[in-house]
């Protein structure tokens, strides 16, 4: 993209992290905003801010599973700016963390409403609208637009402890290409991008899960949120993200995966492991090296988890009746968000699912 002073962006999640992020940088060079999220509070807060530095900006409060909430919002901020968004960005994401084996239907289907059937609904709600309004013909659009997805680096890889959310994402991984092919003859752009971790409030996603979908067979608590935000707490700058988007969107790049560490350095060994792996089983000499890698780290997993548990059964003998406290992230997060909330390791399953060994010993 060549020019932003005058576009008009709607971006979902706008309210918080990522999607504030996008709505500093992007309404700072002044386009004009539409930031729509569920909590009505984070968009007046995040109003404010956007305004103080001076950028045009409204808010809508939607929830983006819900299709008739979406519609009568795009219809809202269409009216409020005269055309539809030249810039679309679904951002808007939920993540909540446990055992695959524990997960109930509802987790899948509030992890999966938001993070694919959201973005679904933004594609379908605005593709036509945009194509009609910017679209071009011979890959040269009448107007610059593009779409942007914020998927993460969960979407290449499956994890034992967080399953709905990595296949949300590698679906919008792959929603994104399919779009990013089909817009291209009419000039549109598509970018889908994949942060590692980023400094945001998506620890305490979990306050806005619907209630008909509460049923979760997760353990969660004000421990485990924050010990998650202490994580996100080391994460890169939202402005930071917005900027490798930009980037992105100006160079027509399908993807872009960030992979900053919280200091700013590139430093991504999840990223780095995770993309040798895929190159790795393309030859047997590969899946043979991979194997032994695999019950090297199998056995490093299984004493770092031995040294763990005998932690927790030495801290519970000494402490009978009280609910034990994790010492630190073993993702190495930063100091606890809230100091007076005790640390609870996140990922483990509901105390009653019997079946669910949490310790996996
Ligand atoms: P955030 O929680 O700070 O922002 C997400 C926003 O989406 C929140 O304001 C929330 O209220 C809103 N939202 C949630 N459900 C909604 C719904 N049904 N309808 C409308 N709005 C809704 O979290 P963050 O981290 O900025 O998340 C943005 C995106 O980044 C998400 O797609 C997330 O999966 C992705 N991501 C986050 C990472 C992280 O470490 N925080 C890492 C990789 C990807």
């Amino acid at each position: 993209m060549k020019n932003y002073a005058g576009k008009i962006a709607f971006i979902t999640g706008g309210a918080s992290g990522a999607g504030l992020g996008q709505a500093k940088l992007f309404g700072g060079l002044g386009v004009k905003v539409t930031i729509v999220d569920i909590r009505q509070e984070a968009i007046d807060k995040a109003l404010d801010e956007l305004k103080s530095l001076g950028i045009d900006a409204i808010g809508i409060k939607m929830d983006l599973t819900n299709r008739e909430e979406y519609i009568a919002a795009a219809d809202k901020a269409e009216k409020h700016w005269g055309g539809p968004p030249h810039l679309l960005f679904n951002t808007a994401g939920v993540n909540t963390f446990g055992p695959a084996e524990a997960s109930t239907f509802e987790d899948y289907d509030w992890v999966l409403g938001v993070n694919l059937h959201g973005v679904i609904n933004g594609f379908v709600i605005f593709v036509p609208r945009m194509i009609k309004a910017y679209g071009g013909k011979d890959g040269v659009a009448k107007e610059e637009a593009h779409i942007c997805v914020v998927s993460s680096m969960g979407a290449f890889d499956g994890y034992s402890t967080d399953a709905p959310y990595s296949v949300s994402k590698a679906a919008v991984n792959n929603l994104a290409y399919s779009y990013y092919d089909a817009l291209k003859p009419y000039g549109i752009g598509v970018t889908v991008q994949c942060p590692a971790n980023i400094n945001s409030n998506i620890g305490e996603a979990i306050k806005t899960r619907p209630e008909h979908l509460k049923n979760s067979g997760y353990h969660t608590s004000e421990g485990t949120i924050n010990m998650l935000k202490s994580i996100h707490a080391t994460g890169i700058d939202p402005v930071r993200l917005a900027e490798a988007m930009k980037f992105a969107i100006d160079n027509g790049m399908p993807m872009c995966i960030p992979a900053y560490g919280g200091d700013g350095a590139l430093t991504n060994p999840l990223g780095e492991n995770t993309f040798k792996k895929f190159i790795q089983w393309t030859s047997v000499e590969g899946m043979a090296q991979l194997k032994k890698d695999a019950e090297e780290q199998a056995a490093r997993m299984a004493d770092f988890r031995r040294q763990m548990e005998e932690q927790r059964k030495k801290w519970e003998e000494e402490h009978p009746g009280e609910t034990y406290q994790a010492p630190a992230s073993p993702f190495g997060g930063g100091a606890p968000a809230d100091p007076n909330v005790p640390m609870e390791t996140f990922g483990m399953a509901r105390a009653d699912l019997d079946w669910v060994n949490n310790h996996k010993q």
